[in-house]
């Protein structure tokens, strides 16, 4: 029995891995890809979207287009640096043949729900503002979807973007304090996690050598990666932010997860945080009263995480 999932996207190089994950199990059927403005512009992500399924030989699944900035705030521009002016690395993938479907991100969320109810689980792995969208305009999507996994947030470490804030989060608090707040079930694959799984020299050696379309892809786009996280982070390899999502839906057991609920902060210096409670409710200050819980992962077993990884990419 497969596990049907959106992918709510910002491709991105690590969401190309994530997306080339998720295809290649056996175990997940991906009804789609929304896209969403993070790494790079809307346009270029979607095209990036599109691009990445034509790799794979996957132009049968719909690519549904989403927002192009966050739902209150300005965009903060593109993360060049780090994904390459193109969103793949330097090189700029071939344009795609295809084109998005008719309707927007938010709305084949919400359609792909009704017509499979408690069954999709959706996968977002940039800024939350489709999700947050589809939450305001079709209030009972909660009860329609199985389980949101998110790559986002930053409970008990630092931030990425900024010293406190996690890319997707800092690129929309508002939408993330909405989703976080919604009544559905929630799981944060945030940095606590992911900065722990890494992809070494040696992987990224396997995974660019198998002579598939994918890997080709990957070699030029990897490389780019490798070079801004090394400088940046100081170490030999490139973290597996988005791919951790999809370990996480295949294997939750390789995750370790505290149930707390979790506040956004839309001000100040801090903008971005996500702020868990970790105390008993009933001691919960006002901002976190009435708040679900979420899934929090707060550990992982990385070496397995990235067997799993690499076992879906080289095969
Ligand atoms: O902080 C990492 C996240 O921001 C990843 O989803 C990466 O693709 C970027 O979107
Ligand atoms: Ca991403």
């Amino acid at each position: 029995m497969t596990r049907p999932i959106i992918i709510d996207t910002d491709p991105g190089i690590d969401d190309a891995v994530a997306i080339f994950m998720a295809l290649a199990s056996p175990d997940l059927e991906v009804l789609g890809l929304t896209t969403v403005y993070g790494n790079a512009k809307i346009e270029v992500t979607t095209s990036n979207a599109l691009a990445l399924l034509e790799i794979a030989g996957r132009s049968d699944i719909p690519v549904a287009r989403g927002a192009s900035r966050p739902i209150a705030s300005d965009y903060l521009g593109p993360a060049d640096f780090v994904h390459g002016e193109h969103g793949l690395g330097q090189r700029k993938v071939a344009d795609p043949k295809t084109s998005p479907i008719k309707d927007d991100a938010a709305e084949f969320i919400y359609t792909s729900a009704l017509a499979s109810p408690g069954k999709v689980t959706l996968v977002p792995i940039g800024p939350l503002t489709n999700l947050a969208t589809a939450l305001q305009r079709h209030p009972d999507l909660p009860e329609l979807i199985d389980e949101v996994v998110i790559m986002g947030g930053n409970a008990l470490v630092p931030g990425n973007a900024t010293p406190t804030a996690e890319a997707n989060i800092n690129n929309d608090p508002e939408a993330a304090d909405l989703v976080f707040g919604a009544d559905w079930a929630v799981t944060m694959v945030g940095l606590d996690v992911t900065h722990d799984i890494i992809m070494d020299h040696a992987c990224m050696g396997r995974v660019t050598g198998t002579g598939t379309a994918q890997a080709q892809l990957l070699d030029g786009a990897l490389s780019f990666y490798r070079e801004f996280v090394e400088q940046v982070a100081g170490i030999e390899g490139i973290f597996m932010h988005d791919p951790a999502t999809i370990a996480y839906v295949l294997n939750p057991e390789l995750f370790t997860t505290v149930a707390s609920p979790v506040r956004v902060e839309t001000e100040s210096f801090s903008r971005g945080k996500t702020w868990p409670l970790l105390r008993p409710t009933d001691m919960a200050p006002e901002a976190w009263q009435g708040r679900p819980n979420i899934n929090i992962c707060t550990e992982v077993n990385a070496v397995e995480v990235m067997n799993l990884i690499e076992e879906l990419l080289v095969g």
